[in-house]
């Protein structure tokens, strides 16, 4: 694969035009600004703290089984992680960022690689680029962790990043159990499931564009992993959904994050939460800066439909071990698939 060079770096010494391998036609697709095409419903907001309060966890359930199931999507409040451990995240990743490129390439990202700084490895000359760079790395279980492409600078983001992950991973695990109560599982299930499962992060810098109407920030996909938990570091509007057909902004509600079901929920469950095809897109004015934490199985577990779950219905997916369905994402990858029509039965 080619080496792409750091959008950061580009778009500091940009005049107006930008490069042709930038540009993205299909970035012209409708958008729709509110959600009066939905007939009323709004974008799912979840409360964390209720799904677990006695009092009112059964409303709350409910509202997350439809979030789960009508929209793939929802932003989370009230999730108790503290305030101090996500502010610190947000400072050393804006910090990170601001580095010089040397200092950042310390812990470049190698060819063929999925961990490290970098940008989205090209395989062709033709292939289009993303207008953004990432850095990306493994953080559970703990043996997985390649510490040599861990960032030492600023001198506190490994600490910070392991704070985080804790806290976010104590959330995935509640929203898991509460996942399988709404599906009809042990409330344990997915949670046993995914316990000791791969955690992996991914930091998001999309830098201004002088034409934010010609490029993504991230290209139209869905997220191979089983549940995704994204910080909006700047609190900077981006993230759209394919909804309906179009095109939805995702609103920054402060201090909340967006939650959405990932590629292997949606085959454990054989299609009864989809996982939602979604895109970002930068501005001309800032940087916007994300970090997605990702969760899932183990290396060794069967990514397949739950049977408890199929019951009588008919098998939509086929079943794989996680490394090679983990292999089979990156293949998909390169031919323009996605794993879901890879594994369709
Ligand atoms: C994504 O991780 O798919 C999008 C992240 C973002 O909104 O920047
Ligand atoms: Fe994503």
């Amino acid at each position: 694969s080619l080496k792409v060079d750091s959008v950061q770096a580009l778009a500091a010494n940009l005049g107006p035009e930008i490069p042709d391998i930038y540009v993205r036609p299909e970035r012209k697709e409708v958008i729709v600004a509110g959600d009066e095409e939905d007939s009323g419903e709004s974008f799912p907001v979840i409360d964390f703290g209720r799904l677990f309060d006695s009092k009112c966890s059964e409303e709350e359930a409910a509202k997350l089984h439809s979030a789960c199931q009508g929209w793939g999507f929802f932003q989370l409040v009230n999730h108790g992680i503290p305030e101090d451990v996500i502010s610190k995240l947000r400072q050393d990743t804006e910090e990170f960022f601001k580095l010089p490129l040397e200092e950042k390439e310390k812990i470049a990202q190698l060819p063929g690689q999925t961990e490290g700084y970098g940008q989205l490895s090209v395989q062709s000359k033709e292939q289009k680029l993303d207008w953004g760079d990432r850095l990306a790395f493994v953080t559970f279980p703990p043996n997985n962790k390649q510490l040599r492409i861990w960032p030492t600078n600023p001198p506190s983001f490994r600490e910070t990043i392991d704070a985080y992950a804790i806290e976010i991973k104590k959330v995935a695990d509640g929203l898991l159990k509460m996942i399988s109560k709404n599906l009809g599982l042990e409330f344990e299930k997915l949670y046993d499931l995914f316990k000791g499962g791969i955690q992996y992060f991914r930091f998001n810098y999309y830098p201004p564009c002088p034409s934010p109407e010609k490029v993504f920030g991230l290209g139209p996909h869905s997220d191979p992993m089983g549940l995704t938990i994204l910080l909006q570091v700047n609190d900077l509007q981006g993230l759209q959904i394919r909804r309906k057909g179009r095109w939805l902004p995702v609103e920054v509600i402060p201090g909340a994050l967006i939650v959405n079901i990932g590629d292997v929920i949606e085959i454990l469950c054989n299609g009864k939460y989809k996982s939602i095809v979604h895109r970002a897109v930068v501005n001309n004015e800032k940087e916007r800066l994300s970090v997605a934490g990702f969760h899932s199985l183990n290396i060794g577990d069967l990514v397949g439909p739950i049977p408890e779950i199929v019951k009588g219905d008919e098998m939509l997916y086929k079943s794989l071990q996680f490394e090679e369905f983990f292999k089979q994402v990156l293949a998909a990858k390169l031919e323009g698939k996605t794993i879901l029509d890879h594994m369709k039965l």
